[in-house]
């Protein structure tokens, strides 16, 4: 058999083993990190496509490259259903990164030196919206908003009462930790107030957003950012949505601005998940991720868990471990030995490092894929904390619950075909 026809099984026993003990992993352990999901078979058999072979640098009907009438056709596709998910009047769905989508824009709408404002990273801004160690904090003048001290709700005041202060030229709304409804029409209002642009930074909601269970920040916003990975089920990826003004300097910033081939079987698997997106089946999958995400959240409270801000309206809530003598690092450790994955995160006002934390950030977009309901998520609150309140005196504890992680992943099994 040549080369080119063996299966991976044969051609490469090393790859095809790590894969195979990932694929296991994931059907056997209960992902609760709210920055995942499990993509569909048809999403990966897109991503898996001969389409990984062309390059296609530009855009549909103006490539650099010779035989791309199919890379145009998948291309305008993604796009055309992107507008429709999204109703957006431009849509970009080149980009390979959520980081990359916020750069795109920061080149497209700002000079170097410009002043943004974001929310803090402590509070669950993301990386890219300001913070020092990111290209976003060192080519611009980056400052920020946080969530009130009581509440732990973003503080409208406080935003206007900084951006009138700061002047920024672009405000950033959107987090990777903040569990409660973003108010986009509010930031819309400050931004006029300070005559800045707005761009909303979709990446965890999006899914919520495309199935109305979030109020929409498309008609509000000059841009919109949004990776294609996390809640929308997608590939890895993101994709930028634009009032047609600015669709023309947001296509220049990607390409040739900051990226140079597009992954076109990444872009095909894009628009396989915008199609799934348009389902009333998506849409009931949305409203279930929020109610199991409500349902966790109560069972983690009825066992003396604290969550920041009381509860969720979203996919994700932040557990503060002040009142347990455990760090968020410790907790996901221990919850990892008995099948549980989530990450930990920093609360806001945390004594400990990013590295450490003082929290954990599960959500249940994952596990509401498998199929579980409210039932399980009482379960899962349960299992939760009997690992984190006797797990470190009792081995055996770990164990047990271990067993029953693995009964639930076995009552609702995932990529069975594989
Ligand atoms: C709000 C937000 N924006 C952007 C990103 C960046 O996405 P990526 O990891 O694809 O660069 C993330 C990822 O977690 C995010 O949470």
């Amino acid at each position: 058999m040549s080369m080119m026809t063996r299966p991976l099984a044969q051609a490469d026993t090393e790859v095809a083993d790590i894969i195979a003990n990932e694929l296991k992993r994931q059907q056997t352990t209960l992902m609760l990190i709210p920055s995942e999901n499990y993509a569909s078979r048809a999403v990966m058999a897109a991503a898996g496509s001969v389409l990984t072979n062309k390059y296609a640098e530009g855009y549909p009907g103006h490539r650099y490259y010779n035989g791309c009438k199919y890379y145009d056709e998948i291309e305008q596709l993604a796009i055309d259903r992107a507008k429709g998910l999204f109703r957006a009047e431009h849509a970009n769905v080149q980009l390979h990164t959520g980081t990359q989508a916020n750069m795109s824009v920061y080149f497209a709408m700002l000079q170097p030196g410009d002043r943004i404002l974001g929310m803090k990273v402590e509070h669950g801004g993301h990386l890219s919206h300001g913070k020092k160690v990111n290209f976003s904090g060192q080519i611009y003048e980056a400052h920020f908003y946080g969530v009130s001290g009581e509440s732990a709700l973003i503080d409208y005041d406080e935003v206007l009462q900084v951006a009138k202060e700061v002047r920024p030229k672009l405000i950033v709304a959107g987090a990777s930790a903040y569990p409660r409804i973003i108010d986009f029409r509010r930031f819309r209002d400050i931004a006029d107030e300070v005559g800045a642009y707005l761009m909303a930074d979709i990446a965890h909601i999006v899914g919520l957003v495309a199935a109305g269970s979030h109020p929409d920040p498309v008609p509000v916003c000059e841009v919109v950012t949004s990776t294609t990975h996390k809640t929308l089920r997608g590939p890895r990826g993101a994709l930028i949505l634009c009032k047609e003004e600015w669709g023309e300097k947001i296509d220049r910033a990607v390409f040739p601005g900051i990226q140079a081939g597009p992954l076109m079987h990444i872009i095909a698997a894009k628009a396989v998940a915008f199609k799934e997106a348009q389902s009333l089946f998506f849409r009931e999958y949305q409203r279930q991720i929020i109610r199991n995400a409500q349902a966790l959240a109560k069972s983690l409270m009825e066992e003396d868990f604290n969550l920041v801000t009381g509860g969720t309206d979203n996919h994700l809530m932040l557990v503060d471990l002040s009142n347990k003598e455990i760090s968020g690092k410790d907790a996901a450790n221990l919850l990892e030995e008995a099948g549980i994955v989530v990450n930990k995160n920093l609360v806001p006002g945390d004594q400990r490092s990013p590295d450490e934390t003082s929290g954990i950030r599960p959500g249940t977009p994952g596990l509401t894929t498998r199929g579980m309901q409210e039932t399980e998520m009482e379960q899962v609150g349960k299992m939760i904390a009997r690992v984190i309140h006797e797990g470190r005196e009792k081995p055996k504890v770990v164990t047990e619950v271990r067993q029953q992680v693995l009964e639930l992943c076995e009552a609702f099994p995932i990529y069975e075909h594989l």
